[in-house]
């Protein structure tokens, strides 16, 4: 069944939003590739492209109800990172912010009595909050290396084989 219109610029405007995150995860891939952190740069380089997925599965919900999905305005904000923790708080904020946005979504389901989204953006609050714990968990190893380089290298490392 289609979705009313509310609904579907919600919609809309979350799948904008996904395309925003993979972007700012490219960015911060750019940033640690400059550092000479190529572990560290490939898990965000994976990240922005598994941005694309989420933004891909809302598409098809969209289309498979017969709705129309929309690219939005894409809004990039300007990124400065200094530190290594930096870059992660960056990421998190960004991570919560999609997060509350999701919980939105569901709010507005359960409003307009939208049954059929439920899955979706059931599977999509679970994403989120493992998200939250993988980047918060980076964020904490992080803050306790300090900018301290053989603790840096040893993250690099453990994130290569990390997506
Ligand atoms: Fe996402």
């Amino acid at each position: 069944m289609k979705m009313n219109e509310e609904l579907e610029n919600a919609f809309n405007k979350q799948i904008t939003l996904e395309f925003e995150s993979s972007m700012l995860y490219r960015q911060l891939a750019i940033e640690f590739d400059l550092k000479d952190l190529p572990g560290i740069a490939g898990w965000m380089k994976n990240h922005a492209a598994e941005e694309l997925t989420h933004a891909d599965r809302l598409i098809e919900h969209l289309t498979d109800r017969d709705n129309h999905p929309v690219i939005g305005d894409i809004r990039m904000p300007a990124i400065k990172i200094n530190t290594v923790a930096e870059a992660f708080e960056v990421a998190l904020e960004a991570e919560e912010k999609v997060s509350e946005s999701i919980r939105n979504l569901y709010r507005l389901g359960v409003e307009t009595g939208d049954v059929d989204s439920r899955p979706t953006i059931d599977w999509f609050i679970a994403e989120q909050i493992e998200e939250e714990a993988t980047v918060r968990g980076v964020l904490g190893r992080a803050k306790l290396i300090n900018e301290d380089g053989p603790g840096l290298l040893r993250l690099d490392d453990e994130l290569s084989g990390n997506a």
